[in-house]
This record gives C-alpha cells, sequence and structure tokens, in this order.
C-alpha cells in the first residue's frame, strides 16, 4: 500500500513523511513543487529508501496527479501543500488563490477520478486527508472559549481565507460526489525544519546573529502552539480512524502571547549559548509595526480528537521548545542553506520598513 502525500518536502509535510515511515513502514510517493519552502534536504535521511519516492511537481498539475494516483495504487492522499505564511499573503495574495483554492480543487478532483475507478472494497477503504488551519475560525476575545469543529468560519487574512475556500471545497466533495475526505484544523506548530520566516525559528536564528527579534505591535496576541511531531501523530490517527466527512481540531492546549514565547526561547539561548557580551537575549527584542488585519487570538479546543481518536500531545509547550532551541543549534548546515538568496529577499521585503 502506498500514501501520497503533497508537500512532503515543506516544514509539517517532511515531519510527516519522516514520522510516516518510522511509525507505518508504508511507502510514500511525496508530490512538492519544492518553492521556496519546500527542501529536500530536510528529508536526506530517506535518499535511497524504497519506501519515499520524490516528484517535484504541482497540486494543480492534474495529469501528474492522475498517473501518480494510477502508477502507485494509492489508498490515501493527505493534502499538506500549500502557501503558508500570513505575512507573504499580505504582500502577494495571487500565489495563495492559486495554490491553496485552485491546486486543493485540481487536486480533489483528480482524486475524485481515480477514487471513482476502484473496485468497491478499495473505494470503501480510500482516504483524502486535508490538512487545514485554525485561521479558518478568525479571531477570539481574550475570554471566548476555545475553537471547536462547529465555530463559524470567520478568516480574516488572504492565507486564512484561501484555506477557508480549500476546506469548503473538500467538504463539498464529499457531500456532493461521496468523496471519503476527512479534515483537521491545527494550530500553530513549531519544531524541526521549521523555515526561518516564521516567528519561532526567526527569533531563534535572529538572537544567534545579534540581530532585533521583532516583536509585530504589543507582542499580545496569542498563538496556540502544537509541537510539530504531537501534529503528524494527529494525521496519522485520523487518517486510521476519522469518520468519513468529519473535520478535527488538532492543538497543544498551549496558549502564548507571542512576547512570553520569544522571552522563553530567549531564556533557553541564555542557558545554552550565552552572549559574548554577558547580556540577555531578551536584550534583541524589537517592537515593529504590527501586521495588517493581525488576528488577536487563537486557541484550539482539541477535545474532539482526544475522546473520539484518543489522541493526546506529548510534548509541553516548556518540553517542545527546548528541544527545537537545541535543534537549530545542533542543525548549523540546514539553517545556512535555507538562509541564502530568495531568503534575505524576503526579509528585506518584509521587514525593510517596519
Ligand atoms: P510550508 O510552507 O513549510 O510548506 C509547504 C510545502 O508545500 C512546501 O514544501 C512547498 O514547496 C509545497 N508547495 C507549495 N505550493 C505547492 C504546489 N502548488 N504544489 C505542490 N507543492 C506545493 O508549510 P507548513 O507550515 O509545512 O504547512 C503545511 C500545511 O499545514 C499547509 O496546508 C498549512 O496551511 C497547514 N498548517 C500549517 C500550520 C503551521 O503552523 N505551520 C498550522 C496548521 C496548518
Ligand atoms: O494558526 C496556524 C497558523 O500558524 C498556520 O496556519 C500558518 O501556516 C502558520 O504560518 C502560522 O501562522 P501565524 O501567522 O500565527 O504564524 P507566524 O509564525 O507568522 O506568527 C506567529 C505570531 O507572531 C503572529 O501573531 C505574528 C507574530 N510575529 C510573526 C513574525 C514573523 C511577530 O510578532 N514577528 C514576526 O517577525
Amino acid at each position: 500500500m502506498t500514501i501520497l502525500v503533497t508537500g512532503g518536502a515543506g516544514f509539517i509535510g517532511s515531519n510527516f513523511v519522516l514520522d510516516w515511515v518510522a511509525e507505518t513502514g508504508e511507502a510514500v510517493v511525496n508530490l512538492d513543487k519544492l518553492t521556496y519552502a519546500g527542501n529536500p534536504a530536510n528529508l536526506a535521511s530517506l535518499e535511497g529508501s524504497p519506501l519515499h519516492v520524490f516528484v517535484r511537481a504541482d497540486i494543480g498539475d492534474s495529469d501528474t496527479v492522475a498517473k501518480l494516483l494510477r502508477k502507485y495504487n494509492i489508498r490515501a492522499v493527505v493534502n499538506f501543500a500549500a502557501e503558508s505564511h500570513v505575512d507573504r499573503s499580505i504582500h502577494g495574495p495571487g500565489e495563495f488563490i492559486q495554490t491553496n483554492v485552485v491546486g486543493t480543487f485540481r487536486l480533489l478532483d483528480e482524486a475524485r477520478s481515480y477514487w471513482g475507478e476502484l473496485p468497491h472494497d478499495k473505494q470503501r477503504d480510500f482516504r483524502f486527508l486535508h490538512v487545514s488551519t485554525d485561521e479558518v475560525y478568525g479571531s477570539l476575545k481574550p475570554l471566548d472559549p476555545a475553537f471547536k469543529e462547529t465555530n463559524p468560519y470567520e478568516p480574516n487574512s488572504p492565507y486564512s481565507a484561501s484555506k477557508a475556500a480549500s476546506d469548503h471545497l473538500v467538504r463539498a466533495w464529499h457531500h456532493t460526489y461521496g468523496l471519503p475526505v476527512l479534515t483537521t484544523n491545527c494550530s500553530n506548530n513549531y519544531g524541526p525544519y521549521h523555515f526561518p520566516e516564521k516567528l519561532i525559528p526567526l527569533c531563534i536564528l535572529n538572537a544567534l546573529n545579534d540581530k532585533p527579534l521583532p516583536i509585530y505591535g504589543d507582542g499580545q496576541q496569542v498563538r496556540d502552539w502544537l509541537y510539530v511531531k504531537d501534529h503528524c501523530a494527529a494525521i496519522r490517527r485520523v487518517l486510521e480512524a476519522g469518520e468519513v466527512g468529519e473535520t478535527y481540531n488538532v492543538g497543544g492546549w498551549n496558549e502564548k502571547a507571542n512576547l512570553e514565547v520569544v522571552n522563553a526561547i530567549c531564556s533557553i539561548l541564555d542557558e545554552l549559548k550565552p552572549r559574548r557580551d554577558g547580556k540577555p537575549y531578551a536584550a534583541q527584542i524589537t517592537f515593529v509595526t504590527d501586521r495588517p488585519g493581525h488576528d488577536r487570538r487563537y486557541a484550539i479546543d482539541a477535545s474532539k480528537l482526544e475522546r473520539e481518536l484518543g489522541w493526546k500531545p506529548s510534548e509541553t509547550f516548556e518540553t517542545g521548545i527546548r528541544k527545537t532551541v537545541q535543534w537549530y543549534l545542533d542543525n548549523t548546515e540546514w539553517v545556512s542553506t535555507v538562509t541564502s538568496g530568495e531568503y534575505r529577499k524576503w526579509i528585506d521585503t518584509n521587514y525593510g520598513s517596519r
């Protein structure tokens, strides 16, 4: 049996592929366009493995998707492929519509025709799992209860609107055509292979390079952090036992204000790799112009996934962030390859005028 993973060279996708091969021993066909966010080096440990086939392609390339589904007798599709960074969606929303909406539509439609040709037992067992985000639910007030699967969709950024649109397409392909879909809506991930445009890896690397730690606005925006390997385990569990047509919220019960997150990173670095001048890394914190339309708070109620499928996160924020900081200290070669070229242009675009 083989599964098709899309976006498997990105942050969560590559963690998922590594975790899948190690935990299940089942083969993966990994389709990834290798945008700036895709990095085959994340999968270097699978080089030569018969359990991993890498194909550079776009999820919107219907011919390639159609061929791969049939050639490898795919039994499930796990769709990570997306443009994922909110700030980039503000600077240029076009790619987000193209990949997250049009690309998901094309992938879904190819999955539907393939599924329609399968014999009955294989049709019954086929799954299309769509990986989505808590951002589709909008922004919470300080005392609001955490997002449940029944919350209305209220996306506020071009990124979250494009993900919301893709979730609706997935839902419709189930209700209209019967495609056996599952959707997961997860909170903020962090951990190994996280591209350093996002808050946590950006601040770890800026701290180590004597650069400012840019905090948007007042730094009191709240995110609910989940260690990436816990997200991978949740997806494995939903794929195995989730009820077709259902959505599952995934989160770590770890709500933190951004300033608290950055201070936690600084304290761990003070301990593991003190600054040469003896000052605390927190001295590098700098408040900069806020993100337009910045959502104030996200929080996930993951009780459905816990109750119905028995999943629970295994890391707390404290254990996960320590492992993450250590990973960046240990993987300097990976860091230097991802922080060259295009990456520098992005840093100028996003931070140059703040
Ligand atoms: P990422 O940006 O690190 O990786 C995205 C991957 O998709 C890259 O490898 C990229 O090359 C690939 N890709 C982009 N466009 C493609 C296309 N048209 N065809 C094929 N491949 C394409 O993203 P991530 O943080 O790993 O997120 C993965 C998924 O999880 C996304 O769908 C995102 O919306 C969702 N998600 C992310 C988080 C988070 O905190 N990072 C939380 C919840 C949900
Ligand atoms: O909630 C899930 C989402 O989490 C995913 O769907 C997205 O793909 C993922 O990128 C992430 O979105 P955020 O916008 O929450 O993540 P980011 O790391 O960009 O920002 C986290 C918080 O930190 C947010 O409130 C903005 C703030 N921030 C971010 C950067 C890059 C700063 O204050 N300074 C920064 O330089």
